[in-house]
């Protein structure tokens, strides 16, 4: 998406956030999400724990974030190509930072190769237009170096970084010894060669959550701007998503064991994470967002799924609001198809390669902005021409998907999935992370090389269970985690900003 269709966007969100205090707040946030699909789901397990992520009343956003500490990886990390890793950031009261990134062989962290040591200075610069709830900042590095943790890594490195980083190479390495990879006199400077950037530091956000309603239970959690999911434009990508989230060394979930660990490492001495199997992906049951996720680029959303294992069908509840913490509907999309599954990842250790079609889509909208835009799109291009109404689900099957959403039917994407169990012992779906160009995966070589945030189980069973007696303020609470979606792309972002724009703008004058 370009600079002006961001101005687009920028613009209909300002107006989006008046116009939803006298839209959303009134109507929808009744509406949603329980009616819209209360034909399968009445107030179940999943829904449940939906609607205790949308009130988004236990979480606060710091503004603007105060990011002095000691902030650590909760898990073994997967950056695409996939790079595993472990991070654990000081930030210091005079802006400079040092921040250790831990690089292993293996997708559970457990086998070191080597550790970046990077010093810098940090200055944070305003509210981020593009991600609302994000702060800006700019950071400059003073150093960067470098400790190879086995014989056979500093033998490699040393001997790529003498073919393409002249002079950072005296003579042959030796493990467990510091190398400067930036020289101070500026004659060499191998970060390059690494495919190493902090721009991460681009993008900040501080969030506070008490777990389990508990006051004595703070946890504070650090999001950093996303990595582009093409290793090749690393270097020139500004963050407009998150990465998994740090948490405070000072104040995180007790129950994070991979938190202590890293904690207490430091270059010479690389955290190990405990070892752990892989685990089968077992697709069936039901799958919900931990939190209200972020796409690049201005979509808020949270997902639900449902897998039937039985016949290889899924259904998928995409929930999208215009607001960082979910509470402003804006559209809902449901759709269904049928997946099957691959072979074990050649590329990314860990994972499980599957491929998804989508058949069948419904598209719900869920503010006025959202209602008119379906409704200037004309011919049998999303629906009946000129039919929607705020509130109201229409099937887009017809017309072969939604152009003014970017969505075309049938589509097929080719999917990473693993899975995990979390300290609680309930399990987590991760998938495949989006192209950060705002693409679909739908070749093979577009397949993802690291992950979205995970999906908790929320129901064992695919069929909707009846627990309508369910009493609101029960107990059943999320844990603190990050997530992201999944969720077709393309031009839909462009398109449906400059035809909200529009709608927004024709609104804006009317009013
Ligand atoms: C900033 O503070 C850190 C930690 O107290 C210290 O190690 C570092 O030297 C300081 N840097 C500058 C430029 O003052
Ligand atoms: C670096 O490359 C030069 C020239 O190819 C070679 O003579 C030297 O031994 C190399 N040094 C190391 C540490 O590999
Ligand atoms: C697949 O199975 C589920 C649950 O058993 C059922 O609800 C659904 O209609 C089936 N879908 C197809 C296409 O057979």
């Amino acid at each position: 998406m370009g600079p002006s269709s961001r101005l687009l966007l920028v613009a209909f969100l300002v107006w989006v956030e008046g116009s939803s205090l006298h839209y959303s707040e009134s109507r929808s946030s009744r509406l949603y999400p329980e009616k819209t699909f209360g034909r399968s789901i009445k107030d179940s397990q999943c829904q449940h724990m939906l609607k205790h992520l949308h009130n988004g009343a236990r979480i606060t956003v710091q503004m603007p974030p105060s990011v002095e500490g000691h902030w650590v990886s909760t898990r073994c990390e997967v950056r695409p190509g996939p790079e595993f890793l472990t991070r654990s950031y000081r930030f210091y009261p005079n802006n400079t930072f040092q921040a250790h990134q831990f690089y292993y062989e293996d997708n559970h962290c457990t086998k070191p190769i080597y550790t970046l040591v990077i010093r810098g200075r940090l200055r944070l610069r305003q509210a981020s237009w593009i991600i609302r709830g994000g702060t800006e900042a700019e950071y400059q590095l003073h150093r960067v170096q470098m400790v190879c943790h086995t014989a056979t890594v500093a033998k490699e490195l040393s001997q790529r970084l003498n073919r393409s980083c002249r002079g950072a190479v005296k003579g042959a390495w030796e493990p467990n010894a510091m190398y400067e990879l930036v020289s101070e006199e500026g004659d060499y400077d191998c970060t390059r060669e690494l495919n190493f950037a902090m721009h991460e530091l681009q993008l900040l956000r501080v969030e506070k959550q008490y777990l389990h309603h508990n006051l004595d239970h703070l946890v504070e959690e650090l999001f950093l701007g996303d990595i582009h999911t093409d290793p090749s434009q690393r270097l020139y990508y500004k963050p407009s998503s998150y990465q998994t989230a740090l948490q405070n060394a000072k104040n995180h979930d007790h129950s994070c064991i991979a938190c202590r660990i890293i904690y207490r490492s430091d270059e010479f001495h690389p955290p190990i994470l405990p070892p752990r199997a892989d685990l089968t992906v077992g697709l069936y049951g039901q799958w919900v967002s931990q939190r209200c996720e972020v796409r690049p680029e201005v979509l808020f959303l949270t997902r639900h799924f449902i897998f039937h294992d039985n016949n290889h069908t899924w259904e998928g509840h995409y929930y999208h609001y215009s607001d960082p913490i979910c509470k402003h509907p804006t559209f809902t999309i449901y759709a269904r198809g049928r997946y099957s599954r691959g072979l074990h990842s050649n590329r990314v250790m860990g994972g499980t390669d599957f491929v998804f079609k989508v058949n069948h889509m419904r598209v719900t909208p869920m503010d006025v902005a959202t209602t008119s835009l379906l409704n200037v799109f004309s011919g049998n291009e999303c629906g009946v021409q000129g039919s929607w109404q705020f509130g109201v689900e229409q099937d887009v099957t017809i017309t072969n998907g939604c152009v003014a959403l970017g969505i075309r039917l049938p589509h097929t994407e080719y999917e990473l999935f693993r899975m995990e169990q979390d300290a609680h012992g309930r399990y987590l779906l991760y998938n495949g992370q989006r192209p950060s160009d705002g693409s679909s995966p739908d070749r093979p070589e577009k397949r993802a090389t690291s992950y979205q945030m995970p999906l908790v189980q929320c129901s064992s069973s695919s069929q909707p269970s009846d627990s309508s007696q369910r009493d609101d303020t029960d107990t059943p609470r999320l844990h603190p985690n990050d997530c992201t979606g999944w969720h077709r792309g393309g031009q839909k972002r462009a398109a449906l900003a400059i035809a909200t724009f529009v709608t927004a703008l024709l609104l804006f004058w009317q009013s």
